[in-house]
C-alpha cells in the first residue's frame, strides 16, 4: 500500500504541471468567462423620469453584486418620456444593441420600470437576436392602466379616467406614451380598435407580425412580476402582474387574461415552463419601488447572477 502510494505520488508530481496548464488553464478561463462575471445589468426608466432616479439601486447593486456592468439608458428622459411608445423602443433597441452584443452568448439582464416595462416588452417582442436572460419588470402596467393619476391631472386637466378615452383613443390621442396603453375596460372594444401599442403588442387583435414576436419573447429565460396593493399609480395594481379590470371592474388575475388563455405573445408558454416568479410586496409606494433595500434583497437582488 505505502509503496504503492509512493510511487503514484512520483508519477503525479513529475506530469502535474502538464495536467496543470492542459486542465486548469482552460478551466480557469471558463470560470473568469462565466462563474466570477455577473451579467451586464440594462436599465430602463418610467415616465417623467431618468438614470438620476436610479442612484439607490445602482448602490445596492454594486454593493451585492459588485464589478456588474450596469446601464441605465438616459433616453427619453423627462417630458420626452411622453413620446409614442414604438418610438421609445426604436431608440432603445438602438443603445442596448451594442451592450447586448458585447455581452455575447452569456446575455444581459433587464430591469424596467413602471412605463420603461412596456418598453422592454416591445424590445422582446421584436428582436429576433436579443439575449435578454432575465427580464425584470418593476411595476410596470403590462396590462395597461386604468386610474386617475397626478401624471394624468397634468397632461390632461379637464379628463378624468371615464371620459379619457375621448382623447386617448383618437390618432391625436396615440402619440402620447400614456394613451399608448390606456386600457378603459368600458370601451374596450376602441382600444383594440385604435391603440397604437398595448393591443398589437398583446395582439388584443389581428397582428402580421404575432407568429415570430411569440419567438423573439420565448427568447427570454425567466421573467419576474413585481408590484404591489399601494402602488398608489398602476390601477389596477394587480396589471404588474398581467392582471386588469374585466368590464365591471372586478380584477382578473394574469391566467384568467384571454392573452394568457390563448398564449397570444408567449406568456402562458412561459407560465409552463415555470420561468415566471411574481412578487406582490405592500407598503410600497410607486415611486419607491427601485430605491426600496427590502425590495431589492428580497425580489431582485438573486436574478442579477
Ligand atoms: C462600488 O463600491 C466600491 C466599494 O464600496 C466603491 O469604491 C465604488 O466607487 C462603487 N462603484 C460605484 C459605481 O458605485
Ligand atoms: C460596460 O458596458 C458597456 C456597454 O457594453 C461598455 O461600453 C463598457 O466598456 C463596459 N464597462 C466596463 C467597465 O466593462
Ligand atoms: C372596431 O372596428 C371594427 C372594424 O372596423 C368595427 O366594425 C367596430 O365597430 C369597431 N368597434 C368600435 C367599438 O369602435
Ligand atoms: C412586421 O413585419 C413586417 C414584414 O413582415 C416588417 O417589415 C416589420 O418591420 C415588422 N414590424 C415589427 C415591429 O417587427
Ligand atoms: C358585469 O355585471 C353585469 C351586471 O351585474 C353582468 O350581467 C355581467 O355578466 C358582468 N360581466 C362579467 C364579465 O362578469
Ligand atoms: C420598503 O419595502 C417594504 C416591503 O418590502 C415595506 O414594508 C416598506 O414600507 C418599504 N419602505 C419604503 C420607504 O418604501
Amino acid at each position: 500500500m505505502t509503496s504503492q502510494r509512493g510511487r503514484f505520488n512520483m508519477t503525479s508530481r513529475r506530469s502535474l504541471p502538464l495536467h496543470t496548464f492542459f486542465f486548469l488553464f482552460p478551466l480557469l478561463i471558463w470560470m473568469v468567462d462565466h462563474s466570477f462575471c455577473y451579467k451586464p445589468v440594462i436599465v430602463i426608466h418610467g415616465l417623467f423620469d431618468s438614470s438620476a432616479n436610479f442612484k439607490n439601486l445602482l448602490r445596492y447593486i454594486n454593493e451585492s453584486h459588485p464589478g456588474t456592468n450596469v446601464t441605465v439608458l438616459d433616453l427619453f428622459d423627462h417630458r420626452k418620456s411622453l413620446q409614442p411608445l414604438w418610438k421609445q423602443v426604436e431608440g432603445f433597441k438602438e443603445a442596448i444593441y451594442p451592450i447586448m452584443q458585447n455581452a455575447g452568448r452569456d446575455g444581459v439582464h433587464l430591469l424596467c420600470y413602471s412605463q420603461g416595462g412596456l418598453i422592454c416588452r416591445g424590445l422582446l417582442q421584436t428582436m429576433s437576436d436579443h439575449n435578454v436572460d432575465t427580464f425584470i419588470s418593476l411595476s410596470s402596467p403590462q396590462m395597461g392602466q386604468y386610474g386617475d393619476t397626478d401624471y394624468l391631472r397634468f397632461l390632461f386637466p379637464t379628463y378624468v379616467k371615464s371620459n379619457l378615452y375621448r382623447i386617448c383613443y383618437t390618432q391625436l390621442g396615440q402619440t402620447f406614451s400614456i394613451c399608448n396603453f390606456w386600457n378603459d375596460p368600458h370601451h374596450h372594444g376602441m382600444y383594440v380598435n385604435v391603440s397604437d401599442f398595448l393591443a398589437p403588442l398583446n395582439v388584443e387583435r389581428p397582428e402580421p407580425n404575432a407568429t415570430v414576436w411569440k419567438k423573439n419573447f420565448l427568447r427570454l429565460r425567466k421573467m419576474v412580476l413585481i408590484g404591489g396593493p399601494d402602488d398608489g399609480v398602476i390601477t389596477p395594481w394587480e396589471s404588474s402582474h398581467f392582471g386588469f379590470f374585466d368590464e365591471n371592474e372586478t380584477v382578473l388575475e394574469m391566467k384568467l387574461q384571454m392573452v394568457y388563455q390563448q398564449d397570444t405573445f408567449g406568456l402562458r408558454t412561459l407560465d409552463y415552463r415555470e420561468a415566471i416568479t411574481v412578487y406582490s410586496v405592500p407598503g410600497v409606494s410607486h415611486t419607491m419601488w427601485h430605491s426600496n433595500e427590502t425590495v431589492f434583497k428580497d425580489c431582485i437582488e438573486k436574478w442579477l447572477t
